[in-house]
């Protein structure tokens, strides 16, 4: 999972991929903050703007439109953006006719406070007003204005047949469902994205089919809980998974994230029948302790949890599973911080995801449940699970050493130019020396284990 990441989108070196007709010239950067659905909607908004005859930008300083996808799930990716907007605001200087955008979750979540703190941004674009992007655009050219907001949430939107304009990469994000409907009391996403909804499986099938025509070896499935998948009364995530397997040239199939709940036995064997969807799992707990898990409104016990992951670990026994956690939630007790550290050392996650709460306005915690663990106690507490998580992910990674693995490339080592980087089915990052035959980003190398620390595998070629 990425986080609070920013990545220009799709092909910014590679203006060709877009056609330039239509409106020749006006060159857009995406700079996306925040999770892989943040990502994909980037590639999306390139989709539907390169449709309008727009451009990539290859820099800040040679676009006429900024836009900036947000992530609202914690205080501090907001606080980012506005950093960021405040840097902006130089490049609107020096070019008046430069539109700023800000889209995705924040612009739902915090329209009011964007156009307050950031009056020059031109647009402010929620997560399902992406396809009237270019008619803002026009609109905001015209003439000096107020910001245009459009945070509309449409429950039916799945830009299921817009075609994005995709970063070049071993791994294509092919979201399958948009929105949320489980509404843990900690979690703005159902606001700021609004109500579950599925893509459909044609639609699912054939963006899969395209990628692995253009070179794409990885698709990964994008939904805020993924497995609640479904489509009629009958098909269900694992269908849908099941019939991506077929596809030539999709090499590994992955997914994120899963809820556990939604975990069906069905699931649990199709990950296990098939080679190509990897066994790794990035499975929320969220904490370790019942009494929490119901304030925050995750619909499973912690026995439920324990007995899922056993269940999973039965079937698959290779299995990776990493983890979110979250400490300082209203009202924990030491207690409830314990049985999350008891969680963590019962089921050895090979990394984890940790975070200290954060109060989202809207959320049912924000209006009902006092932010009162003080911030010295969910610090001292993140601290403490990121030290056990280190110590457990550095004792997992060990037991890899010897092992045989087959990586798939992601390129170069950033730290040495003799080795490459990529990585195993169950998701571990591992550097191994360059194969006299080249070896490009997608192609799958065997390798053996020699050496590991808490989060790469190093490896030699076998
Ligand atoms: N504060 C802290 N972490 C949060 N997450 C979601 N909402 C919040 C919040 N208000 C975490 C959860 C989720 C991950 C994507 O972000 O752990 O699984």
């Amino acid at each position: 999972m990425l986080e609070d990441s920013k990545n220009p989108y799709a092909n910014n070196g590679d203006a060709n991929a877009m056609p330039a007709t239509g409106r020749p010239g006006k060159r857009v950067f995406i700079e996306t903050y925040g999770c892989q659905m943040n990502l994909a909607d980037s590639e999306l908004m390139g989709g539907i703007l390169s449709q309008e005859g727009y451009t990539a930008a290859t820099s800040l300083e040679e676009s006429d439109i900024i836009l900036i996808n947000t992530c609202a799930v914690r205080e501090k990716a907001e606080e980012r953006v506005f950093g960021r907007l405040t840097h902006l605001l130089r490049f609107k200087n020096e070019n008046p006719n430069l539109i700023l955008g800000v889209t995705g979750c924040m612009a739902n979540h915090l329209k009011k406070e964007i156009v307050e703190r950031a009056p020059y941004v031109d647009i402010v674009a929620g997560p399902d007003a992406y396809r009237r992007l270019p008619s803002m655009m026009i609109e905001a050219q015209k003439e000096e204005s107020d910001p245009l907001i459009d945070v509309r949430l449409d429950k039916e939107e799945t830009y299921g047949e817009v075609a994005p304009v995709r970063s070049p990469g071993i791994t294509a994000w092919i979201s399958v469902q948009r929105g949320c409907d489980k509404f843990c009391t900690f979690c703005v996403v159902p606001f700021t994205r609004g109500r579950e909804r599925g893509v459909s499986p044609e639609d699912v099938i054939k963006q899969c089919r395209d990628v692995a025509e253009r070179g794409y070896k990885e698709v990964t499935l994008l939904g805020q809980t993924v497995n609640s998948y479904k489509w009629g009364d009958d098909y269900d995530f694992a269908d849908l998974l099941a019939d991506i397997v077929p596809i030539d040239g999709i090499e590994r199939i992955r997914f994120t994230s899963p809820y556990p709940t939604d975990f069906t036995p069905k699931l649990i064997e199709t990950m296990a029948t098939h080679d190509k969807i990897c066994k790794y799992l990035h499975l929320p707990a969220q904490s370790g302790a019942t009494s929490m898990l119901n304030r925050m409104k995750r619909l499973y016990t912690r026995d439920e949890y324990d007995v899922l992951v056993e269940r999973i670990r039965d079937v698959i026994p290779t299995i990776a599973i990493s983890t979110d956690i979250i400490v300082g939630f209203s009202g924990e007790t030491d207690d409830e911080f314990e049985e999350t550290m008891d969680l963590m050392r019962k089921h050895r996650f090979d990394f984890g995801y940790l975070f200290k709460y954060s109060e989202r306005s809207l959320t049912a915690a924000a209006r009902n449940m006092p932010d009162d663990v003080p911030d010295e106690v969910k610090a001292e507490r993140l601290k403490k699970i990121i030290l056990l998580q280190e110590e457990i992910s550095g004792e997992v990674f060990q037991t890899r050493i010897g092992s045989f693995q087959q990586i798939m490339v992601l390129g170069d080592s950033r730290r040495d130019d003799d080795q490459l980087c990529g990585r195993t089915d169950d998701f571990k990052m591992t550097v191994c020396p360059k194969p006299e035959i080249d070896a490009k980003p997608g192609d799958l190398i065997n390798v053996q284990v020699v050496d590991a620390t808490s989060h790469t595998l190093i490896a030699k070629l076998v």
